[in-house]
């Protein structure tokens, strides 16, 4: 066989092709699309009279016709399935190095995952954590339909995504207590240490291969606590310029703000009539409405949206906004924010009349509310 061979390409002096973040287009590359309630609802009534799947997974994808065949997804770096399961039906467990967050768009029923049952009812969100086998499991007498936002499209880039079907009963990922962050661990007489005063440290091997470990759960947000509390976020009056929402936090995410390591899922309640500034994020957003109607403006183009509707609301980059009509908005928005703070790639600007900031690095922004 022969060898491989590496290409050197002479870069010297060249421009660089990438767009100034005021000369972009990712509305271009990657428009918004809206799937609407009744595609969505035609493909739940088909993958309900399929035959079951051996591995019981009634799935479809919903792809972004600008996606890479190779990593479909609906954003670049985001794949949304959506899976049906008829009534005692279950799924056969599954494992990979992907997370998920999972929201159930009808019907109820549970998922076991790392010795937990999470049982969940209409709008609850939960996480999924890396490489912990999983199933779910229809226990009611109605169909459930789950929509699932993972991360596997960006591990299929790296050519890394690894998916286990039908793991051993009992694999599990070791979890460690958590040592010190800043403890010498291992065999290394000398341990982490400073260089100079401005932070430059080196670390030993022991410490490389055994970072600090941090306890991953399933967490549930049920819809009905997530409710009681976004609705009081309605009396926020017409003046309040931010946007009424609660990021549904897993600590384990520290200081990235999300749900998984990679997303954010938020629940956001538009009282009527409100209208959002214009903003715009490195990071990319999917909307899911299931109260109200609306519209969004993105890169100066309308699309309506009625509840039922999943929406690739905002592509990177690009300038949206959204608004409700004569009654309240609920909606689910999943971002790859989390991702984006850990690579300090999140330009973020708030308002078009203000520069954009690195959020995660640099000082980020504030409403005309107090931080709570
Ligand atoms: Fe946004």
């Amino acid at each position: 066989m022969a060898e491989t061979t590496a290409l050197v390409l002479d870069q010297s002096g060249s421009e660089n092709t990438a767009p100034s973040p005021d000369a972009a287009k990712p509305a271009q590359d990657w428009p918004p699309v809206l799937i609407t309630r009744e595609t969505i609802d035609l493909e739940i009534e088909r993958l309900a009279d399929l035959p079951r799947p051996a591995n019981g997974r009634r799935q479809v994808q919903f792809v972004h016709p600008s996606a890479n065949p190779d990593t479909p997804g609906l954003n670049p770096g985001v794949r949304l399935t959506m899976e049906v399961l008829l009534p005692r039906e279950e799924t056969t467990p599954i494992r990979h190095n992907s997370t998920q967050v999972n929201f159930c768009i009808r019907g109820r029923g549970a998922t076991i995952v790392s010795g937990k049952q999470i049982h969940f009812n209409q709008y609850d969100v939960w996480n999924h954590p890396s490489f912990i086998p999983y199933r779910h499991v229809n226990d009611s007498d109605d169909l459930h339909v789950r929509f699932t936002y993972s991360n596997a499209p960006l591990l299929e880039m790296l050519k890394v995504h690894l998916v286990e079907e039908n793991p051993p009963l009992g694999a599990e990922v070791t979890v460690v207590d958590a040592p010190e962050p800043t403890s010498n661990r291992g065999n290394s007489p000398y341990g982490t240490f400073p260089i100079d005063d401005d932070g430059a440290l080196l670390m030993p091997y022991e410490t490389l291969i055994s970072p600090p470990s941090v306890e991953s759960k399933a967490l549930h947000w049920p819809w009905a606590v997530v409710q009681e509390n976004i609705d009081k976020l309605a009396a926020l009056g017409k003046q309040y310029i931010g946007r009424r929402l609660y990021l549904m936090y897993n600590p384990m995410t520290g200081r990235s703000n999300g749900t998984t390591p990679s997303f954010f899922a938020t629940m956001t309640i538009r009282p009527p009539e409100i209208i959002d500034r214009p903003h715009r994020h490195v990071s990319s957003a999917i909307n899911y409405y299931f109260r109200g109607s609306g519209y969004s403006v993105v890169e100066g183009k309308r699309y309506e949206w009625r509840a039922g509707d999943l929406m690739v609301s905002a592509p990177g980059w690009a300038v949206h906004n959204h608004a409700s009509y004569d009654e309240p908005v609920y909606e689910l928005t999943v971002q790859d924010q989390p991702l984006h703070i850990m690579m300090e790639s999140l330009l973020w600007q708030e308002s078009m009349k203000a520069p954009a900031a690195i959020l995660g690095s640099s000082v980020g922004f504030a409403t005309n509310r107090q931080a709570g």
